[in-house]
């Protein structure tokens, strides 16, 4: 098996930044790589208590300057460390290779599989692998030809979970890619929930069926709606939003359908309703469940005969838009309450998407608060990640505000954290109590619950009213004690 990462010797001086023990503060040693490759190196600097440890390296590429990157302590050997460098971003990685390439020695052997060559400069003869270094495309060239093996040698331990997990999170990778199937490139997720909503959305853009999207605030429905008009035939036609909570009641009926001059006091001029806007395209009515019940009336007209009527007009106008409607409302309790036309409902209930809860999404939690992180973080040009006790944190919390609340705590944590790692505290998140505590105490107070039954009734010569006196317990809970523990 070849190697993935040319290495080479060197002498690199590099700074580890590393956790001070206890875990206050932040300790910078200063060190040196012995050897070092695109995939980690070899540190000559004895580390303490290393096992999987993360740490940042900071180091200055001649005629590349200074970088600061993260990295994770994988094994003592010798008199250091070998570290394995994470999340190394193109230009670092371009420009730390330029640094490699420079320290190759001129050896006839592969520097992937150590077989000796005939033709150094193309391929190697044995593992076939491109050994022209100095070729402006090398790092795109390997990065392709090693893309399969870099994934073999970083899933081999995974379990069946693990490969499920992987391949969806793939499936839906491949599904953003070409063949027109492109969602919106920043629905992130790979749950099965989520793969549903996919699913869902690939079924009905192709036709003009009205869509009702529920789900509580910040799901991502109006993500939803422009996902499903991006993969319409309508996309290349316009898609208009309203908000039906946002804008007042006496003014939303001249917002969705436009009004003639003179229709009403202040109607200097004719407007253009946003039906009209939407002809060819689509329109979305977040909030429907705010619309008033004779505008809830006009909308079913429209779903019927496709017909606009300006305020002020007689006659309508024959619109061809594709209506797709949002609520975080429960629309049957609005129903019954008289507050939702129950024929506008089943219109629009012909296709229902619902999004799930993000704390009903399992690790979509974290894709979605890594994938927030790296997105703050470029922006801000910074390196960061999540502590363990972060991904602890973001596992256990209930995000009541779904979506919007990872992209707010994350968005303050990547201001706020003044280290490498984001901690629960930046991001205004509880630490959770660690469960195996709670069972230890549960067993700790079985055990001795058991050990004392055990005592008493060997005491009391198995008497039960005896042992109930004693322990200070009824009869009956004695014998369930009994029976829970099989004495
Ligand atoms: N799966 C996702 N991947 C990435 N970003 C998402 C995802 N879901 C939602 N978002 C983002 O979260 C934010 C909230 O989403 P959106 O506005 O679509 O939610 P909503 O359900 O319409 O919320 P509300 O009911 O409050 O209007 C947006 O910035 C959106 O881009
Ligand atoms: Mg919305």
């Amino acid at each position: 098996m070849p190697r993935i990462d040319v290495r080479c010797k060197v002498d690199l001086p590099v700074s580890i930044i590393s956790m001070k023990d206890g875990g206050k503060g932040n300790a910078e040693t200063k060190a040196k790589f012995s050897s070092i490759s695109l995939g980690g190196g070899y540190i000559n600097h004895n580390i303490s208590n290393s096992s999987n440890k993360i740490i940042g390296l900071k180091y200055d590429l001649p005629r590349h300057g200074e970088f600061e990157i993260l990295g994770e302590v994988i094994r003592s050997e010798g008199a250091g460390f070998a570290a394995r460098f994470y999340n190394l971003n193109r230009d670092a990685k371009i420009k730390l290779w330029d640094y490699i390439k420079d320290n190759l020695n001129d050896e006839l052997a592969c520097s992937y599989c150590g077989k000796e060559n005939t033709q150094k400069f193309r391929a190697c003869d044995t593992c076939g692998w491109g050994l022209n270094f100095h070729s402006q495309d090398y790092i795109v060239n390997h990065e392709k030809e090693s893309f399969v093996s870099r994934i073999e040698s970083k899933s081999r331990d995974f379990s069946i979970e693990e490969i499920y997990r992987v391949l969806n999170y793939v499936d839906v990778e491949i599904l953003k890619i070409g063949k027109n199937l492109d969602i919106n490139e920043e629905f992130v997720g790979s749950s099965q929930g989520l793969l549903n909503v996919f699913s869902m959305i690939r079924k009905v853009a192709p036709t003009d069926i009205p869509v009702l999207i529920t789900g509580e605030s910040g799901t991502g429905k109006e993500l939803t709606a422009m996902a499903i008009h991006e993969r319409s035939q309508r996309r290349n036609k316009p898609f208009v939003t309203i908000n039906c909570a946002a804008i007042p009641e006496n003014l939303i009926e001249a917002e969705l359908f436009g009004h003639e001059k003179g229709a009403f006091t202040g109607a200097y001029t004719s407007k253009m309703g946003k039906f009209e806007y939407a002809d060819g395209g689509t329109i979305f009515l977040d909030e429907i469940g705010e619309l008033s019940l004779p505008l809830q009336s006009k909308i079913l007209r429209f779903l019927e005969d496709k017909i606009v009527e300006r305020i002020g007009k007689n006659g309508g106008k024959k619109i061809d838009a594709r209506l797709v409607a949002a609520t975080n409302r429960d629309l049957k309790n609005a129903i019954a309450r008289g507050n939702f036309r129950k024929d506008l409902f089943y219109r629009l209930d012909v296709f229902n998407i619902n999004l799930p809860p993000v704390r009903d999404r399992g690790d979509d939690k974290i894709i979605l608060a890594r994938y927030f992180l790296n997105k703050f973080s470029k922006e801000m040009n910074l390196t960061k990640t999540l502590s363990p006790e972060t991904i602890d944190a973001i596992k256990s919390h209930d995000w009541p505000g779904n979506v919007r609340e990872i992209i707010n705590k994350i968005r303050r944590a990547v201001v706020v954290s003044k280290e490498l790692a984001i901690t629960p505290q930046d991001m205004d998140l509880d630490v959770p109590v660690h469960t195996d505590v709670m069972t230890s105490l549960k067993e700790v107070r079985h055990s001795i619950e058991k050990q004392k039954l055990i005592e008493a009734l060997k005491h009391c010569n198995n008497n039960i009213s005896k042992v109930a006196r004693v322990l200070g317990i009824s009869r009956p809970s004695v014998y369930s004690l009994r029976k829970k523990y099989n004495i």
